[in-house]
């Protein structure tokens, strides 16, 4: 009782200290550190993944609550076949149990879900229930949230040139705007802000063409334990950046 009346006033003093001003539109996450987290408490990695979508559910009410209307999320690259097979499996069987688990409160909070990457290559339940959330969700505008699987950013390259090559006239000009319409992510407009967990300074192939002006925020954080105040965190870093793309400050 009294941990939960504690943690509704910590809740409202972080959001009364939040600035409303200059939220990013757009928040992408490299979720990284599942099998550490698993591995510091001794436990098999699975079960940093299972915890792992307990951050999920959490940074997805953070972004609707913060009015932040894009989350995009790393989930399972085309690289990541390359783990042990009972590990790519166990992973998804939980996006499959997540999907359909979380539909009624996606649809409750207004948000829309896309899965994003070489899905005609995922298990076929999967690939159902991928069409089925997307759909009974394709109405709503309060947060967009976008999860990438069996997603690399340079084949999501090579598939739109793919398409372009396919599609149009020889004497059309490629040009950046073309290439954007032809990504998965057409009609979604760049990330502001890229969040990586775990300490890892890389980009993993992900988002490589819309990232040309992400701030970056590295977190030593693990993605089990990252909650709504570690996004709050990474919010407030990224209000007192000042953005230039490219040109003078
Ligand atoms: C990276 O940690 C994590 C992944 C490759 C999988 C991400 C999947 C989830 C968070 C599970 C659920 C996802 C959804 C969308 C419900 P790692 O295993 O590479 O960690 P390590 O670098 O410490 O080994």
């Amino acid at each position: 009782m009294l941990s939960g009346l504690l943690s509704i006033f910590k809740k409202k003093t972080t959001l009364a200290q939040f600035s409303r001003e200059n939220i990013p539109i757009h928040v992408a996450i490299i979720m990284d550190g599942n099998g550490r987290w698993a591995k510091g408490r001794g436990l098999p990695r699975i079960a940093g993944h299972k915890v792992g979508a307990e951050s999920v559910r959490s940074a997805v009410k953070t972004c609707a609550e913060l009015g932040i209307k894009y989350l995009t999320l790393y989930a399972f690259s085309t690289e990541n076949w390359k783990r042990p097979k009972e590990e790519v499996s166990f992973l998804m069987g939980l996006l499959t149990e997540y999907i359909s688990s979380e539909i009624p409160e996606l649809r409750q909070n207004k948000v829309r879900i896309r899965f994003l990457g070489r899905i005609q290559e995922l298990p076929i339940e999967l690939q159902e229930k991928i069409r089925f959330a997307e759909s009974e969700t394709k109405n709503n505008t309060r947060l967009n949230v976008q999860v990438m699987l069996n997603y690399g950013g340079r084949a999501e390259i090579v598939d739109a040139l793919n398409a372009i090559n396919n599609e149009q006239s020889p004497n059309d000009t490629i040009n950046e705007e073309l290439i954007g319409k032809k990504l998965y992510t057409a009609g979604i407009p760049d990330p502001d802000l890229l969040i990586r967990t775990a300490n890892e300074m890389r980009v993993s192939n992900f988002l490589l063409w819309q990232i040309a002006y992400a701030e970056f925020y590295v977190t030593k954080t693990l993605w089990p334990d990252f909650r709504r105040e570690h996004l709050v965190n990474a919010v407030q870093e990224y209000q007192k950046r000042k953005r230039k793309f490219g040109a003078l400050g």
